[in-house]
C-alpha cells in the first residue's frame, strides 16, 4: 500500500511546540493547508494579531515565518471540530504537565488533555485519519489513544504515529529548519501502518535529507524522547555537581568542562554549569521516566534517573543559600535584583525556571526582590511565584517587584543575581550600575556570562558558578 500525499493538516494545541512546528510545515509545504486550533481563544487571537510583536510566544525568526504563511496556508482558530473533520492528518500538541493530584501525583504525566483530544477526534471524525502524537508522552500512550479511537464504532480507521519534537526554545525555528533527526514511530508490520509513516516522512522530506528521518516502532519513538531529555539533563546535572566540587577546591568548572568536552567521546555541548536547568520538559520527562520505572518494579533504574532531579534542586538552593550566607547570613529587607526570569535566553517561557525557586527561597528569608527580564511579562512573574503556594498573593506583591529597566531595577540594590543568560546583560554599563548600588556591591552570576575580572576591577564582589573568582 502506498501513501496518499497529505493536503490538509490540523494541529490541536497552539503552544510553544504546535505553533512554531506548524508554521514551519506550512512554510515548507505551501500546497498543504495547516489549521492550528486551541481551546484558548485569547491565545488564538494573539496568533492572529496584526502586530507580529504580539504573538503569544517569543521565538527568534518566528515572526518572519508567520508573516510568510499566515492567511495563505496557515490558519489559527478555535474551530476544533471543523479542523478535525477537514484534516487527513491530526497532530496532538497539547500540554502534558506532571500530575498534581491522585495516582502518580508529582511524577506521572497528566494525560487528561491528550485523552480529551482523542475523544473529540473520535466524536467528530467521518473519514480515516492519521493521528500524530507530538506531545511528549509516557511509553505506550499511543496504545491508549488507539484503544479510545478504535472503540467508538464509527467505522473510521485511525493510524497512530509518534513524532516527538526535539526543538529547543529560543532556537526552535533553526532546530525545525535543520533538525539533526526526525523520529517517526509507527506500525511497520502492516501496510497501512507503513503507509501512514511514509506520509509523514514525505512531509519532512520536503526540506530535510531522507537519512535524517528515522522510522522506528511506536514505543521506541516514545521512549527515545524521554531518554533524549534525560541524557541532556543528566549532562547539566553532572557538570553542576562538579561545579560544587570546584568551588570547594579552587578548580574552575569552565576549564574542567573544556578539558572533558575536548574528548570527542564526551563532546562539548550541554556542559555549561548553571544555577540549574528549567523548562517545560527536562524535569517532567525525567519524573515520567522515574514513574514508569517504579511502576515496572525497576527501582534501581528509577533511583538512578531521579538523582538528576535531586542534583538540580540542590544546585538551585545552593545558589540561593550562597546569596544569603555571603550577605552576612541574612537578606531580610535587603534589595536583591534579579536579571532574568525566563528559564533560558531568547524565550519568554518561564516554566520550571530556576529563578522562581531562587526567588521563593530568598523571599522566605524576607528579601525584597526586584526582577528585570527583557521578555517576560509582569503578570507571568507574579503567576509563577503565586503558584509556589508558599505565601499569600498579597505578601508576594509586597516583596517582589517587576521593573522594566535594568538600571532602575538595580538602584540601591545590595546584590544582583543573574538568573538567565540574556546577551544584553553583557553589554550594560556596569560602572553606572555599581555606582548606584549599596556597598559592598555583590553580583551572583548564575550563568557565568559576565566578565568577572572587569567587574571585580570596578569594585564588585563577584560570585560565579564553579569558580573561585
Ligand atoms: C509541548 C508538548 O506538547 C509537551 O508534551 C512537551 O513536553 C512540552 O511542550 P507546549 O507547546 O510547550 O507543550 O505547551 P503549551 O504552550 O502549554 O501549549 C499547549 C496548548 O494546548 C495550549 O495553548 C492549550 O490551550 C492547548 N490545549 C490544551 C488545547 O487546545 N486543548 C486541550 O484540551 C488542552
Ligand atoms: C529541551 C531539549 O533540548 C529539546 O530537545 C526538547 O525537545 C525539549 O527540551 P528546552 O527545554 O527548550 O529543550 O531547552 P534546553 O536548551 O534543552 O535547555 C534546558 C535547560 O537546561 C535550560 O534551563 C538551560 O539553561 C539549561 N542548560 C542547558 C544548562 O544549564 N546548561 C547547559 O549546558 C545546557
Amino acid at each position: 500500500m502506498t501513501f496518499k500525499p497529505i493536503k490538509n493538516i490540523c494541529c490541536i494545541g497552539a503552544g510553544y511546540v504546535g505553533g512554531p512546528t506548524m508554521a514551519v510545515i506550512a512554510q515548507k509545504c505551501p500546497d498543504i493547508k495547516v489549521n492550528v486550533v486551541d481551546v484558548n481563544a485569547q491565545r488564538i487571537a494573539s496568533w492572529n494579531d496584526e502586530n507580529l510583536d504580539n504573538l503569544p510566544i517569543y521565538e527568534p525568526g518566528l515572526k518572519e515565518v508567520i508573516s510568510e504563511t499566515r492567511g495563505k496556508n496557515l490558519f489559527f482558530s478555535t474551530e476544533i471540530e471543523k479542523a478535525i473533520e477537514e484534516a487527513e492528518m491530526i497532530f496532538i500538541s497539547v500540554n502534558t504537565p506532571t500530575k498534581t493530584y491522585g495516582k502518580g501525583k508529582g511524577m506521572a504525566a497528566d494525560l487528561k488533555y491528550v485523552e480529551l483530544c482523542a475523544r473529540k477526534i473520535a466524536e467528530v471524525a467521518k473519514s480515516d485519519k492519521i493521528i500524530v502524537e507530538k506531545s511528549t508522552l509516557p511509553v505506550r500512550t499511543a496504545q491508549a489513544i488507539k484503544s479510545i479511537l478504535d472503540n467508538v464504532g464509527t467505522g473510521v480507521k485511525y493510524h497512530i504515529l509518534s513524532n516527538p519534537e526535539f526543538l529547543a526554545e529560543g532556537t526552535a525555528i533553526n532546530d525545525l529548519h535543520n533538525s539533526d533527526r526526525v523520529l517517526i514511530g509507527g506500525d511497520h508490520t502492516t501496510p497501512e501502518g507503513q503507509a501512514a509513516m511514509d506520509a509523514l516522512t514525505h512531509i519532512y522530506e520536503r526540506w530535510l535529507p531522507s537519512e535524517r528521518i528515522l522510522q522506528t516502532n511506536l514505543w521506541s519513538s516514545e521512549l527515545s524522547k524521554l531518554t533524549a531529555n534525560a541524557f541532556l539533563a543528566q549532562r547539566v546535572s553532572s557538570i553542576n555537581s562538579i561545579s560544587a566540587l570546584c568551588e570547594a577546591t579552587g578548580a574552575n568548572v569552565e576549564e574542567v568542562a573544556q578539558a572533558i568536552g575536548s574528548d570527542s567521546r564526551i563532546g562539548d555541548k550541554f556542559l555549561k554549569a548553571s544555577v540549574g536547568f528549567g523548562g517545560s520538559c527536562f524535569q517532567k520527562d525525567i519524573l515520567n521516566l522515574v514513574y514508569i520505572c517504579r511502576s515496572l518494579n525497576l527501582k534501581e533504574v528509577a533511583d538512578y534517573w531521579e538523582q538528576v532531579i535531586i542534583m538540580n534542586d540542590y544546585q538551585k538552593y545552593r545558589f540561593a543559600d550562597n546569596i544569603i550566607s555571603t550577605l552576612y547570613n541574612t537578606v531580610t529587607d535587603k534589595k536583591i535584583t534579579f536579571f532574568g526570569w525566563a528559564f533560558k535566553k531568547d524565550t519568554n517561557d518561564t516554566r520550571e525556571s530556576a529563578a522562581i525557586y531562587v526567588a521563593d527561597y530568598l523571599l522566605e528569608d524576607r528579601a525584597n526582590i526586584f526582577v528585570y527580564d527583557p521578555k517576560v511579562k509582569t503578570e507571568q512573574i507574579y503567576m509563577d511565584i503565586d503558584n509556589m503556594n508558599t505565601r499569600s498573593e498579597q505578601e508576594n506583591r509586597n516583596s517582589l517587584f517587576v521593573i522594566n529597566d535594568p538600571y532602575k531595577a538595580s538602584k540601591d540594590a545590595h546584590a544582583i543575581a543573574i538568573l538567565t543568560e540574556w546577551d544584553e546583560f553583557k553589554t550594560y554599563d556596569w560602572q553606572i550600575i555599581y555606582d548606584q548600588m549599596k556597598k559592598p556591591a555583590f553580583i551572583f552570576d548564575g550563568r557565568n556570562i559576565i566578565d568577572s575580572k572587569k567587574l571585580a576591577d570596578i569594585g564588585f564582589k563577584v560570585y560565579q558558578i564553579g569558580k573561585t573568582v
